[in-house]
C-alpha cells in the first residue's frame, strides 16, 4: 500500500495532517519526527509537521533529512518550513507578535504545481511565534502574505517546499487542495484507500492471521469495538465470542438495547450484568481517579472471568484505533485522566493481541461500519467514557444517583436527537460525519439533528442541592449540568451553542419528569481549560 510519512515535530495538528491526507484516499502513517522508515518501498512523500518549539530552541526536535530530501518529494507545514528553511541557510526569527489567524496569499509564482487551482487572494491560517526571514540560497519564493514574507516556498527545480499556514485547517479554505496537488499529483498517489478495499484485504488477513481459532473481544457499546466485532464475524464468523459488561454505569436501557443491537448483527455475544459488584466497590469513593481505577480494575475481573470459560481462546482483539496508538509526543508529560481502561489485559490473560482498526482514524471507522452494513444509529454514537457515569456523578455514586442521572441524561439525548434543523446540503455534509447518509427535506434541504451536530454530549449530576418551588411547596433537591461540546478529535472542543428553545424544553422536561432535580444548568466553558468530562 502506497504511503506517506507524516513526520510528527508535536504539534497540536499533526493528526489532522493525517486525516486530510486520508480524505485523499491516500494511506500515511504518523511518525516520530526521528523515526522514519528508510527501509520501506512504500513510501512516496513526506510531510514535516509543525511544532510548539522554535528552531533555535535547545530542546528543539532536530532531523537529519540528509537521506530524505532528493528521494521523496517533502512538504514542511509551519515548523517543517522554518526547520527546512534554518537547515539549508535560510534566516528564521521571531515573529515579534505571535501571527495568528486569518490572512491570504499573494502571489509570486502562482503556477507553481503545489498551488495549481488556488485563488488570487486564497485564505489560509497562520498560526506561528517564529517566522523566515530569509530563504536558502537556490529556493524561491511562491507567496507571501500582508504580515508574513515567505508563506511559502519551494527549492528550485526540487519537489520540496515550506509553507508557514496550516493547509490542514478548516480556515485555510483551499487546505485540501494543496494537500491533494502534493499528495496525488506530485507525490502520484493512487488513491486506492477506502472502506471498501480496507474491509477486503482485512478480512482476508484475518482469515490467514487467525485460520481455525477462538478470539475473545470486550464490547463497549462504542462504534470501535461495535466495528472491530463485525469485521471479525465477517473473517471468522462463530469463532469470535463476544464480551459485554454492565459495570451499572451506562446510559438508560443501554445494556439491553445495545445487546439487543449486537444479536441483530449476528454477533455471538454474552451480556454480564456485573453491576451489583461495582456499586459495592464505589461504594464511598469520592475521588476521581480512584473511581477509575477501580472500575477499570473491575472490569478485567469480571471480563477474565468470562474469558477462561472459553478455554481454547487464543486471541483477544480489541477495538484500538490509530489515534490510541500514535507515539505522540508529549511534550509535558503529564498526565491529566487515565483514560485507558483495558490496558493490561492481554499480558494477565496470555493471550495474543488482534486490533483490526489499529490503522483507522475515527471517521474511517464509520465509513468502515456503513460499508459492513451496520446500523445509523450504532455508527454516529457519541464517544461514551469507559467508567461511564461514574465520571459524570460528581463525588459518591449510589445506585439512586444514578438512576436520577439516567433519566436526565436520557431526556436531554432524545431531546437532541428530536431537533432537527435544516440546512443547505453543502454546510450538512460539513457538519455530518463523513459518508453520513442525507435526510432531505420538501424544499431540497436537508435535515441535521442536533445530535449529529455535536461531538459528545451528557448530563452531570452535581453535588449540591439548591432550593425550589414546585406549586405551593419549597423543594430542596438536586441540580444537574447540561453539557454538549463540538470537536473534532476530543483534544481540543468547544460548548455546543444549543437553541435557546431547545434548551428551555429540555430543562423544562428533565425538572418536571426527573424525581430528585429541580434545577439545570449548562456547561460553557470550552476545553482547554477545561475538559469534556467533569471528572
Ligand atoms: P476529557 O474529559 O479528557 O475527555 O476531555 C476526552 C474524551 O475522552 C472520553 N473519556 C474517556 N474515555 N475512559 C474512556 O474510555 C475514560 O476514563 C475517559 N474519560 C474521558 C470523554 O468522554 C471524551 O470523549
Amino acid at each position: 500500500m502506497q504511503k506517506i510519512i507524516i513526520l510528527d515535530f508535536g504539534s497540536q495538528t499533526t493528526q489532522l495532517i493525517g486525516r486530510r491526507v486520508r480524505e485523499l484516499d491516500t494511506f500515511c502513517e504518523i511518525l516520530p519526527y526521528n523515526k522514519f522508515p528508510h527501509n520501506d518501498p512504500e513510501v512516496i512523500g513526506v510531510i514535516l509537521s509543525g511544532s510548539p518549539f522554535s528552531v533555535y530552541d535547545k530542546e528543539a526536535f532536530k532531523v537529519d533529512l540528509s537521506e530524505i530530501r532528493g528521494r521523496y518529494p517533502i512538504l514542511g507545514i509551519c515548523y517543517g518550513a522554518q526547520f527546512m528553511s534554518y537547515t539549508y541557510g535560510g534566516k528564521v526569527e521571531p515573529a515579534g507578535t505571535r501571527e495568528y489567524g486569518r490572512a491570504n496569499l499573494q502571489w509570486m509564482e502562482k503556477d507553481n504545481p503545489l498551488f495549481k487551482g488556488f485563488d488570487d487572494n486564497s485564505q489560509v491560517w497562520m498560526s506561528h511565534g517564529d517566522t523566515i526571514t530569509a530563504i536558502p540560497q537556490g529556493f524561491k519564493k511562491i507567496a507571501s502574505t500582508e504580515k508574513v514574507n515567505f508563506a511559502a516556498y519551494q527549492a528550485d527545480g526540487e519537489p520540496l517546499w515550506g509553507v508557514q499556514f496550516h493547509p490542514e485547517v478548516f480556515h485555510s479554505t483551499q487546505g485540501s487542495l494543496l494537500l491533494k496537488n502534493f499528495v496525488v499529483d506530485i507525490c502520484g498517489s493512487r488513491q486506492d484507500w477506502s472502506a471498501a478495499s480496507f474491509v477486503d484485504t482485512t478480512v482476508a488477513e484475518l482469515k490467514q492471521q487467525l485460520g481455525d481459532d477462538r478470539v475473545i473481544l470486550g464490547l463497549s457499546g462504542g462504534v470501535d469495538s461495535s466495528v472491530a466485532a463485525v469485521l471479525l464475524n465477517r473473517a471468522i464468523g462463530k469463532n469470535l465470542t463476544c464480551i459485554f459488561v454492565d459495570h451499572g454505569m451506562l446510559r438508560k436501557n443501554e445494556f439491553k438495547n445495545v445487546l439487543h443491537d449486537y444479536e441483530c448483527l449476528g454477533l455471538n455475544v454474552i451480556g454480564v450484568d456485573a453491576s451489583e459488584k461495582f456499586f459495592k466497590e464505589l461504594e464511598g469513593v469520592t475521588e476521581p481517579e480512584r473511581k477509575r481505577k477501580i472500575i477499570g480494575a473491575g472490569f478485567i475481573d469480571v471480563f477474565n472471568e468470562e474469558a477462561q470459560k472459553i478455554t481454547d481462546a487464543k486471541w483477544l482483539a480489541q477495538g484500538t484505533i490509530y489515534p490510541d496508538r500514535i507515539e505522540s509526543l508529549n511534550i509535558t508529560g503529564k498526565v491529566i485522566k487515565s483514560h485507558h481502561n483495558v490496558g493490561g489485559l492481554p499480558e494477565k490473560m496470555h493471550l495474543q493481541l488482534c486490533e483490526p482498526l489499529k490503522w483507522l482514524f475515527k471517521d474511517e471507522v464509520r465509513r468502515v461500519g456503513r460499508q459492513l452494513g451496520m446500523p445509523e444509529h450504532l455508527i454516529t454514537r457519541h464517544p461514551f467514557p469507559g467508567p461511564g457515569l461514574a465520571v459524570r456523578i460528581l463525588g459518591d455514586i449510589t445506585p439512586e444517583k444514578v438512576r436520577v442521572l439516567q433519566d436526565a441524561d436520557d431526556i436531554f439525548i432524545q431531546g437532541l436527537r428530536d431537533y432537527k434543523v435544516n440546512m443547505p446540503a453543502e454546510q450538512a455534509k460539513k457538519v455530518l460525519a463523513a459518508g453520513s447518509p442525507l435526510e432531505y427535506t420538501d424544499n431540497g434541504e436537508v435535515a441535521v439533528s442536533l445530535y449529529d451536530q455535536i461531538w459528545q454530549a451528557g448530563v452531570i449530576l452535581l453535588p449540591v442541592k439548591s432550593v425550589g418551588v414546585m406549586g405551593d411547596e419549597r423543594t430542596y433537591e438536586r441540580a444537574v449540568a447540561l453539557r454538549a461540546v463540538t470537536s473534532t478529535d476530543a483534544m481540543t472542543a468547544d460548548w455546543a451553542h444549543l437553541p435557546y428553545d431547545f434548551m428551555a424544553k429540555v430543562s423544562n422536561d428533565i425538572i418536571n419528569h426527573v424525581k430528585g432535580v429541580n434545577r439545570v444548568c449548562y456547561d460553557i466553558s470550552s476545553k482547554p481549560p477545561a475538559t469534556i468530562e467533569w471528572e
